[in-house]
């Protein structure tokens, strides 16, 4: 009786600890005033935005020299999901939950958190990250020469493989052009994943974005799997292969869409077999050969099957870009690989 009792006691305890700390942060993480993140945006300035993001908008700083991103979250969304009876924490909960996962702590190809803010005005987290900026508006300003571009998409496909590789995969990557940036060294880095249990729970709330939406999924519904990312992936390898940047305006968005826009409509009508669907500028690049081209459009076509089962896992598309002789000349432009060489 006593050994229940004190059971009960302590399972109290930590009830009220849970409920009095709506958040609960290790310490190792700096808390920000609102102040601080509208110094260090110059007032959330337009030069300083970078992108918008699931709820809100994502700006880059700087804190006493040190470049940083920030995902301001949007307050109004905020209320919105509140509205509906959703936790309005718990979004910033499983941010931070998220970034601290001791896994996925420190992968280079996600953005590392160094911060929150958590005022009336101001609500964000704050990653240690110098963007250049999103991919896609890298791709708008058509940038990238093909060693970049085979690079951005390789380093991608390593960090889908890796997340799919852990044995329960917790996230839902909202994988676009516009939530892969790319930091000063062309290197990619993911910053706008989704919690599984968060996509679970703002089914309703959350549309992906239309151009990179796995069709069988939206059309039959069903659970979001990895299949579902594939196809994404697909979606941002075609952009980097033929120069059609997907329109992701936002006021297209809601507006009818043209199908025949869709890229992966688009590629379906224009791809025959033993074709490249590689722009002719990207085939001029002297590190681009024919072979290469045809092997890549191949693969990007098997991304976006519409029947899922038909789609290669993360894994059989590593295979497939290494097997590409372009591959060979990464090595000058990934200084990770360098890095690794010297440890
Ligand atoms: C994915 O991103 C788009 C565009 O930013 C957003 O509208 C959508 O709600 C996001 N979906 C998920 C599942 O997070
Ligand atoms: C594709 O190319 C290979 C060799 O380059 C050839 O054997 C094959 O017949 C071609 N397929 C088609 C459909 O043209
Ligand atoms: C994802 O679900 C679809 C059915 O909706 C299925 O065909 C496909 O094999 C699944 N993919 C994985 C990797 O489990
Ligand atoms: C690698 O390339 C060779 C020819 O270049 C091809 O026969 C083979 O199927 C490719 N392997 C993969 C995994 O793509």
């Amino acid at each position: 009786m006593y050994l229940s009792l004190y059971i009960s006691i302590t399972f109290f305890s930590f009830w009220i600890i849970y409920k009095a700390n709506i958040i609960m942060y290790p310490s190792e993480l700096i808390v920000f005033t609102s102040q601080d993140l509208i110094e260090c945006t110059n007032n959330f300035n337009q030069n300083n935005f970078i992108g918008f993001t699931q709820l809100g908008r994502f700006f880059r700083g700087n804190i006493h020299g040190q470049h940083v991103s920030l995902k301001i979250l949007d307050n109004e969304k905020l209320e919105c999901l509140s509205s509906k009876n959703i936790d309005k924490y718990l979004i910033i909960k499983e941010e931070v939950k998220f970034w601290i996962n001791p896994v996925l702590k420190g992968h280079h190809n996600l953005v590392s958190l160094i911060g929150y803010c958590w005022e009336e005005d101001v609500k964000g987290v704050v990653y240690d990250l110098n963007s250049l900026d999103t991919l896609h508006t890298i791709m708008m300003k058509d940038s990238l020469n093909w060693i970049q571009r085979i690079n951005v998409i390789y380093e991608l496909a390593m960090l889908l493989k890796f997340i799919h590789d852990q044995d329960k995969q917790n996230m839902a990557l909202n994988i676009s052009a516009s939530h892969i940036l790319l930091d000063k060294d062309y290197k990619p880095k993911l910053f706008d994943l989704v919690p599984l249990n968060e996509v679970k729970m703002l089914k309703e709330q959350l549309t992906m974005s239309t151009c990179y939406i796995d069709p069988y999924f939206s059309m039959r519904g069903g659970e979001w799997n990895r299949s579902c990312e594939v196809f994404s992936f697909g979606i941002v390898l075609l952009e980097l292969l033929t120069k059609r940047v997907s329109n992701i305006g936002r006021k297209e968005e809601h507006a009818s869409i043209n199908l025949n826009n869709l890229l992966h409509i688009w590629a379906k009508n224009e791809y025959k077999p033993n074709c490249s669907l590689v722009h002719k500028n990207l085939q001029e690049d002297w590190n681009y050969c024919a072979i290469d081209g045809v092997a890549i459009t191949q693969l990007a076509m098997q991304c976006i099957e519409f029947f899922p089962s038909n789609r290669p896992s993360m894994s059989d598309v590593i295979l497939s870009l290494e097997n590409l002789s372009v591959f060979q000349r990464l090595d000058d432009v990934r200084p990770i690989k360098r890095e690794k060489n010297f440890i």
